[in-house]
């Protein structure tokens, strides 16, 4: 999950980053207040997910509370990239002698910790990084070692920071380390980290990606969830533990396992080129040992969408035998039913694998009106493409 930068700079806060303070607000009144409690200059900034704010006119500075005030209504409501700035942060203006870069993330293909550091950090860095390899230094640091105060030192060395600030750097970057591992982020970037003429050197900027697979460590991640952003649909899903993840089409998708629902979400969408461009409407892997519950669940979900014309379920019988998904399914239809569910939409099910001649005889006798068997996972993909187009 990626954090908002006022969200970044409230864990580089906790682990003791120095920050500038600093309110998030939604409207321009709300901006006045906060640039008045501050007291000083102070910027607005959009709060969006994604890079090059600056650039898209969505950082800008304010003199006074009017002005911050009618900066802010400028910039909400914005467009940056696609995202809709719907939150500023109001933040005390900095004097800027100098602009440095620092980052530590995960680097899956080397398998291992990096630190990226420049002294020609801001708003440039990527080109920075384009045209200027050698300003950029790039140090792996160990999992199980961490960023100690030597290795901070090196990275502080390797990117050439001046000697009057290097103390503070090497307490920064060991800040940031801990916010890494103690929050299990995967990124941790200050773009700018900056120097001001009396000798301070403070994060002006956040940038955070926390691993929701530690969620369980963390309740109070839990406050960082975007929820007016977020999919009703997989707010809805979250809410049943699915894994679901909402797509553009129609045909909702459940399967056992996250493999077999990847190559489901393709043999539809193949299958859906000869009707029209039928695609999958859904990702939904409900798990190798899916209960009558968790299919009732699923299909909840996927049924009610209001996108979603027919529904492939796909299971491949292991761990749980095809006897017990068929009697899941039946069983998860009349327990939706039962909840005042209106269901009309028809499903195709295409089960193999652990007593699957058992399963299917179980379906052909139930003869549901909504449910088809199909044998193979390609003609049942054709299937359910063919009734999503109403053909
Ligand atoms: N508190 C501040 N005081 C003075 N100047 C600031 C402050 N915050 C940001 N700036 C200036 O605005 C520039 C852009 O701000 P920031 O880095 O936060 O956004 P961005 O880099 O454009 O966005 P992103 O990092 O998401 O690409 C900074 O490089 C800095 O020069
Ligand atoms: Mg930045």
């Amino acid at each position: 999950m990626d954090l908002y930068e006022y969200q970044a700079k409230h864990l580089f806060g906790a682990h003791g980053v120095p920050v500038t303070p600093g309110e998030v607000c939604t409207t321009a009144d709300a901006a006045h207040e906060a640039a008045r409690k501050i007291g000083s200059a102070v910027v607005v900034k959009a709060q969006v997910k994604t890079g090059g704010r600056g650039k898209a006119g969505g950082v800008k500075l304010a003199d006074n509370p009017d002005d911050a005030q009618a900066k802010a209504g400028a910039i909400l409501g914005m467009d940056i990239k696609g995202h809709t700035v719907h939150k500023v942060l109001i933040t005390a203006a900095s004097d800027i002698a100098e602009e440095y870069y620092v980052s530590f993330l995960l680097d899956r293909a080397n398998r291992t910790f990096l630190a990226m550091a420049s002294v020609e950090g801001g708003m440039d860095i990527e080109e920075v990084a384009a045209t200027k390899p050698e300003a950029l230094a790039k140090i792996r640091v160990d999992a199980l070692e961490g960023c100690t105060e030597a290795k901070a030192r090196e990275i502080a060395d390797a990117a050439n920071f001046p000697e009057a600030v290097k103390d503070q750097v090497v307490a920064i970057l060991q800040q940031l380390w801990d916010v890494l591992v103690k929050e299990d982020a995967t990124l941790v970037e200050v773009n700018p980290l900056i120097l001001d003429p009396d000798g301070t050197v403070l994060a002006l900027d956040g940038k955070v990606t926390l691993d929701e697979n530690a969620n369980y460590r963390h309740a109070s991640h839990a406050d960082f969830e975007d929820r007016e952003n977020t999919d009703p649909i997989e707010l809805r899903a979250k809410e049943f533990d699915l894994n679901y993840v909402k797509l553009s089409g129609e045909v909702g998708i459940i399967g056992n396992g996250a493999g077999l629902v990847m190559s489901t979400l393709d043999v539809v969408a193949y299958a859906g080129e000869e009707f029209g461009g039928m695609k999958p409407a859904n990702f939904l892997d409900i798990g190798g040992g899916a209960s009558a519950e968790i299919m009732a669940n699923g299909l909840d979900i996927v049924l009610t969408d209001p996108e979603v014309k027919s529904c492939f379920v796909n299971v491949f019988g292991g761990i749980t035998a095809c006897d017990a998904v068929a009697n899941g399914i039946l069983q998860a239809l009349e327990m939706l039913e039962a909840k005042g569910v209106e269901l009309t939409k028809p499903i195709v099910a295409r089960i193999d694998g652990n007593n699957a001649v058992e399963g299917r005889k179980i379906l052909t006798d139930a003869n549901h009106p909504l449910i088809e068997l199909v044998e193979t996972m390609d003609d049942a993909a054709r299937r359910v493409a063919q009734l999503a187009a109403g053909k």
